[in-house]
């Protein structure tokens, strides 16, 4: 197939990208979003402070229009993301104990209720986990109101919306010799083994280049599909966009059954969080980049 989308659906997975939704209006942008992606993350949009800046105030209309303009052209909807230590809102970030503790369920529950039906996939929690050796949890407002916050806020999420797969997502998980991948294997595996409803682990992928992009990548997908769960690749972006390393991430999702679908973190350089350094598939002026027949050539 001549599309991202389209080459990536011949193997039953999705090619997606975050968007941001005031860039819908960007005629060069929304052109490619519709003509190469089947898939979209909101790469804000969706966030605890963007849908709950003062509480129980919920401001759903950017959410709800990337949602309507997904629908229309038969993309998925990964929402992204309900938990987070991260994009909190003022009034969040000062809370602590049980306050906070029913502050997040209750968001969880209205979020996920108010978007029944239209996301595929959820990330329920974000980011828990510490860098480095430790394997520890990351410690933020949300893990000092207990170790079980986790699971608690995925119970409520497959309990608002029943039909929408949960995944937990984190960056730095892509080795497989890591603590940090270790410790997220454990949660997942003890999960499983406990009931907890959790369906899938996203892998962020942001890498920064060959000397991240770690040769037992493939290891870990496949590691965590053998505990039941679907993998994603969430938010990939490459230093540089090199050729290889997109090729290979490419490779190891398709050698994957459970490896569901790549997003990448934005259409074009200039939409990126990282546009410095020029890690996306599409140049500034909508072109496609030698990256971008790399990934194509191998879907
Ligand atoms: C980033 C967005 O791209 C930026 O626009 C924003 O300023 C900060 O967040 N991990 C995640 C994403 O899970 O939500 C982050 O997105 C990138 C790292």
């Amino acid at each position: 197939a001549s599309t991202l989308g389209a080459s990536a659906a011949e193997s039953g997975r999705y090619f997606g990208t975050a968007v941001a939704v005031s860039r819908l209006n960007d005629s060069a942008y929304t052109t490619i979003l519709n003509r190469e992606f089947n898939q979209v993350t909101a790469e804000n949009e969706m966030k605890i402070d963007a849908l709950q800046p003062n509480q129980g105030q919920f401001n759903y209309g950017n959410a709800d229009r990337l949602v309507q303009h997904a629908r229309s052209q038969g993309m998925l909807v990964r929402g992204h993301t309900l938990a987070w230590h991260s994009q909190q809102p003022g009034w969040m970030q000062n809370m602590s104990g049980t306050t906070l503790r029913n502050a997040m369920l209750n968001h969880v529950t209205q979020v996920a209720t108010h978007f029944r039906g239209q996301i595929e996939w959820w990330d329920v929690v974000n980011e828990a986990f510490q860098d480095g050796s430790s394997g520890a949890r990351r410690d933020s407002n949300l893990q000092r109101t207990g170790n079980d916050w986790i699971e608690a806020a995925f119970r409520a999420a497959r309990q608002a919306d029943p039909n929408a797969d949960l995944c937990y997502n984190d960056y730095n998980i892509d080795n497989w010799n890591d603590a940090k991948t270790q410790a997220v294997y454990r949660m997942v595996q003890d999960f499983k083994s406990r009931g907890v409803p959790i369906d899938c682990v996203g892998l962020q992928s942001h890498f920064t280049g060959g000397s991240n992009y770690p040769s037992n990548y493939r290891t870990t997908l496949s590691s965590f599909a053998a505990l039941g769960v679907d993998v994603h690749i969430t938010e990939l972006d490459i230093r540089n966009a090199p050729t290889d390393a997109y090729r290979n991430v490419v490779n190891d999702c398709l050698a994957v059954a459970r490896c569901k679908g790549i997003t990448v973190w934005g259409i074009r350089d200039s939409d990126s969080w990282r546009s410095s350094e020029n890690p996306l598939l599409f140049n500034g002026s909508g072109q496609k980049k030698p990256a971008y027949d790399a990934v194509l050539t191998a879907l």
